[in-house]
């Protein structure tokens, strides 16, 4: 029997999650279609049950659904519990799991992308929303040495640096003005915010200029649109190296996708389609 899969959100149409899932799948050979579903949130609990079909593997769950799926699942796992969100449902045999593969996606695209350790690193990490809370847990969880986190805001990267330490991670708050200073002894550099990214509130903009960025770190943008921002560029003028958000994303659709299918995942595979697509939607 043909696998469904797929992710949902709203607006829907600018992921890029069916494109390399989809190459995941047809290169193992494995008779599944992975689908865009625009699922608006006052059909996101009939939608969840409806995924107890027999033909349905699982689906990704994409902004702004992470939250509202979780009360129609049958079970959380550790991670999707401390984020408070869900990226990955799982069906086996009708019973539905919710699990969150940010934080590995993130580590894993550190380890594997960037070949670079956190365990006893100095982490300057810019932002402090939602993609900065997973970046924090994440690498609470792979003990960081010291964590400063830099935001526009005081108050959000005060109760981050606080949410660091509950994790067991020390943890400093600046605000993005001082970040100069900081940047001079980080050992990694991680852009949780949107500046830089297409259509986003500061698209030609970049937090660090390449005589801030010390050439000895590795300069981690999650922005994934463009492929190479602005601050990519300076890392690279700077002589650091560089690791760009499309990894991220593969690695945690790579994560969905091994607890989707039990199979390894052909990450080169995944990371080529993800690649290509984004730079033909960016020419
Ligand atoms: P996400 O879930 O993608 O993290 P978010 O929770 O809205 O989205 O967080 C966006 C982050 O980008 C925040 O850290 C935000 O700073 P504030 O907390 O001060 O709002 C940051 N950000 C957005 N636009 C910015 C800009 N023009 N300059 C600096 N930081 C910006």
């Amino acid at each position: 029997m043909p696998q469904r899969l797929g992710i949902i959100g709203h607006p829907i149409g600018h992921s890029i999650s069916p494109v390399f899932q989809q190459a995941a799948l047809d290169h193992l050979g494995i008779d599944g279609t992975y689908q865009l579903w625009d699922v608006a949130p006052d059909a996101v609990e009939a939608f969840v049950q409806g995924l107890r079909e027999r033909d349905v593997l699982g689906i990704n769950v994409t902004v702004p659904h992470k939250e509202a799926v979780v009360p129609f699942l049958d079970e959380v796992d550790e991670w999707a519990a401390t984020a408070g969100a869900v990226n990955t449902i799982v069906n086996r045999q009708g019973r539905l799991t919710g699990h969150n593969t940010d934080g590995v996606g993130f580590l894993r695209s550190l380890q594997d992308g960037g070949g670079f350790d956190p365990e006893g690193k100095r982490v300057l990490i810019l932002g402090a929303g939602g993609a900065a809370r997973g970046v924090v847990l994440a690498l609470a969880r792979a003990r960081a040495g010291l964590l400063v986190i830099a935001n526009r805001t005081a108050e959000r990267a005060d109760r981050l640096a606080a949410l660091a330490e509950e994790n067991g991670v020390s943890a400093s708050a600046i605000l993005l003005l001082e970040v100069a200073r900081a940047a001079k002894s980080a050992d990694l550099i991680v852009n949780c915010t949107s500046v830089g990214m297409s259509h986003g509130p500061d698209e030609a903009g970049s937090l660090l200029t390449a005589n801030q960025i010390p050439s000895t770190c590795l300069v981690n943008d999650l922005v994934y649109n463009p492929l190479q921002t602005n601050l990519l560029r300076e890392a690279s003028n700077a002589g650091a190296a560089i690791l760009g958000g499309i990894q991220m994303l593969v690695y945690q659709g790579a994560a969905s996708f091994e607890m989707w299918t039990g199979q390894g995942a052909p990450v080169q595979v995944m990371l080529e389609a993800a690649t290509a697509e984004m730079a033909s939607r960016t020419h």
